[in-house]
């Protein structure tokens, strides 16, 4: 059977749906019946979601969670998590009552630069470059005027324009590296249009400037688009209480508080020195952080790939959480980048991500920054605490006993007897399918 096809995106949906169950699926009624079950039942609605992306026959449902009670910076949220992962949801939720009691989380905004580079090749000597920029630079921000009007009513638009020279790397490559304000909008397609306005300017500035020779006046731009490491675009969020606070906590390990406290700081230093370790370690934060992100509608790709540089910014891949435990006082800090929007993209479009920002009060997008932390750090903290006490499995599979459950088509009643069974039990796989094979039998 032929499988490749000419013309896919130009068929309705339904078509797609038939070809695609027809071609690649063993039960083609089931298949075409699935996909087109995973449709919201409001057309209007499934219309704006199949504008997301090209070629969409279906829906993907993920579960879409909440973490109550999050004190950051002294304010009540509950908080929209969209994860598929066990137990995530609720460490974030234990994390975010444990520290309800303890003052709460705290976060502050460091920066909000956005970054965008035209990368550029022009034959000439450096220093020729170097003496016209600043002339090449009025040009540069005076063509923007007609795209930037509206950020700047809001209080956005370019910041500057630097030239980096990368000759010594590579002969005759340099960049214009802009810095924008995008104020509550993650504001991808407003950098990439002034990069790419800045782009033409530059080609038209060479080809115009009077005493170069021919070669100088051919400057060729390789690519305009904006830089997803947003070092500038920064977040701080941190919790500190006395050591004594984990008295509770400790006692259930048998541990004094300030060995327990003392323990977690050794584990936040081991990702700091180990970057096996860090990787896994900021995994957990990502967990929390991508979770908000995507309920909120930003790009989880662009927020985890600038984290990830973040965290290689000295040559070696750290954790991106500290911890400190001095005169009594434990302290846990994480110091993350995030580019994130409350307005524009798919925040306002994607139903349940308006919902999200409504459900957490239509933040500013600094605000978010701050919630988001939050979320990081609570994940980060209740992932360390389990690792150095319990280890991760025991609340970890806890959770899975419902996907182990459906896996293994349990009734309600044998699920719920499950659940009462495995309260005191070590969840595994071939522990519950044998537990359902007795009460079966
Ligand atoms: C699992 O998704 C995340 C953890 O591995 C994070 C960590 O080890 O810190 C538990």
């Amino acid at each position: 059977m032929i499988k490749t096809i000419n013309g896919f995106s130009k068929l309705t949906k339904f078509e797609k749906i038939k070809w695609l169950a027809g071609h690649f699926c063993s039960d083609e009624a089931a298949a075409e019946r699935d996909l087109a079950s995973w449709q919201h039942p409001n057309p209007a609605v499934q219309n704006v979601i199949d504008g997301f992306a090209e070629n969409t026959v279906a829906n993907f449902a993920l579960p879409f969670s909440i973490a109550p009670n999050f004190i950051i910076n002294g304010k009540t949220y509950a908080v929209p998590m969209v994860i598929e992962e066990s137990s995530v949801v609720a460490a974030a939720s234990s994390a975010a009552k444990f520290w309800q009691e303890r003052g709460g989380f705290h976060a502050k905004v460091l920066g909000t630069v956005k970054l965008g580079q035209v990368h550029f090749y022009w034959p000439g000597n450096p220093d020729k470059l170097r003496a016209i920029f600043p002339e090449l630079k009025v040009q540069l921000l005076d063509s923007c005027g007609d795209l930037t009007a509206n950020m700047q009513q809001r209080g956005g638009g370019i910041i500057d324009i630097e030239l980096i020279d990368f000759e010594f790397v590579e002969p005759e490559y340099y960049q214009l590296r802009a810095s924008f304000e995008t104020c509550d909008s993650m504001g991808a397609n407003f950098i990439n249009s002034v990069l790419e306005r800045l782009a033409e300017k530059l080609e038209e500035f060479f080809t115009l400037y009077p005493g170069l020779s021919d070669a100088e006046r051919d400057a060729e731009v390789v690519m305009s688009i904006l830089s997803n490491y947003t070092p500038n675009c920064l977040v701080r969020a941190w919790v500190e209480c006395p050591i004594d606070s984990f008295a509770d906590l400790a006692r259930k390990q048998g541990m004094v508080a300030a060995a327990l406290a003392h323990r977690f700081a050794r584990a936040v230093r081991i990702a700091q020195i180990d970057p096996y370790r860090a990787t896994t370690h900021n995994k957990g934060i990502y967990n929390g952080i991508d979770a908000v992100v995507l309920a909120t509608g930003n790009d989880f790709r662009a927020i985890e790939a600038c984290g990830h540089t973040y965290a290689g910014r000295d040559g070696q891949y750290r954790s991106l959480s500290s911890c400190s435990v001095q005169n009594g006082i434990f302290r846990f800090e994480l110091e993350i980048p995030l580019a994130l929007g409350t307005v524009g993209g798919l925040t306002s479009l994607h139903p349940l991500a308006k919902l999200s920002l409504e459900i957490l009060g239509n933040p500013s997008a600094n605000e978010l920054m701050c919630i988001t932390a939050a979320v990081g750090l609570a994940q980060n903290f209740g992932a360390v605490r389990s690792l150095i006490t319990t280890g991760i499995q025991q609340g970890h599979m806890k959770m899975h006993l419902t996907n182990i459950l459906n896996h293994l088509s349990a009734s309600p009643e044998e699920a719920a007897s499950a659940q009462h069974f495995f309260q005191n039990q070590t969840v595994s796989f071939s522990a519950v399918r044998g537990f359902l094979a007795e009460i079966r039998s």
